[in-house]
């Protein structure tokens, strides 16, 4: 496993908040402003959740939205699963033949990643980093996956969004899946902070750059191990990068 969390964290967006366990109220909320070396503060507060049980907390199969897209990957396709957790989606990702890249902040969780991946012998680049922090490179990669990475709120989420371009390949393909504001009703998983879910007019102006195939807001049951589940509000993004 690379680890970049050595690294100084880069406190470029003050505001924003982590709220990893809405179902305690734990909130994570730290001085990101204080210029002490390591990762983000939030990515503690995921480490010490993961770390507080052997259970894959969402789950080992991937996520439903990801599978169903499984016809736009070919073998080979170099992939950037960003904030992949504990792997389930870079497992089932490396198990279609591409070559990917987990990246999380968390070193529990990409432990059990690789165990995982072990498990289904398959091959998973894991890479410990803040992500605020962390060089993501330019034109890498072919696609790049973003499955429920809303530790990001309204000040570092277009930030992330830029580097994801950045560092997609001409025509490459991006996936995000998140929460909308319902989702406060339902309080099934994700943050408590509204201002870190996705509405379709924030994400058009903020994935202004890529070309988007589909956005789809809709209602459903999700059953991803103790983390998410129950009926969620979600958004879907299919986008290119043109
Ligand atoms: C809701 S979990 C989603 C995990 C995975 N994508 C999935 O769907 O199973 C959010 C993930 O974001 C990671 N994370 C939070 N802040 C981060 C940061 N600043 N840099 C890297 N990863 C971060 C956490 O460690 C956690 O694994």
């Amino acid at each position: 496993m690379k680890d970049f969390n050595a690294k100084q964290s880069d406190p470029n967006d003050p505001n924003d908040s982590n709220d990893p366990n809405v179902q305690t109220g734990q909130t994570g909320q730290t001085n990101r402003n204080e210029a002490t070396p390591g990762p983000h503060p939030g990515v503690a507060v995921w480490d010490r959740r993961f770390a507080a049980t052997d259970e894959f907390i969402f789950g080992t199969e991937p996520n439903r939205f990801l599978l169903s897209q499984a016809h736009r990957f070919v073998p080979g396709m170099k992939v950037l699963a960003v904030a992949d957790g504990e792997g389930r989606n870079g497992v089932w990702l490396s198990q279609q033949g591409l070559d990917v890249v987990s990246v999380d902040g968390s070193r529990t969780a990409l432990a059990k990643a690789s165990s995982l991946a072990a498990q289904r012998s398959v091959r998973l680049e894991t890479v410990c980093a803040d992500l605020v922090s962390w060089d993501w490179g330019i034109e890498m990669y072919d696609a790049i996956v973003g499955i429920f990475i809303q530790f990001a709120g309204p000040h570092l989420r277009p930030t992330l969004f830029q580097r994801a371009h950045r560092s997609l390949r001409p025509g490459g393909l991006f996936l995000l899946e998140g929460y909308t504001p319902r989702q406060l009703d339902y309080r099934t998983g994700g943050p408590s902070n509204i201002e870190h879910l996705y509405t379709e007019a924030q994400l058009r102006a903020e994935l202004v750059d890529f070309q988007i195939d589909s956005l789809t807001c809709y209602d459903t049951v999700l059953n991803e191990g103790s983390g998410h589940c129950g009926m969620s509000a979600l958004v879907d993004v299919v986008a290119h990068k043109p």
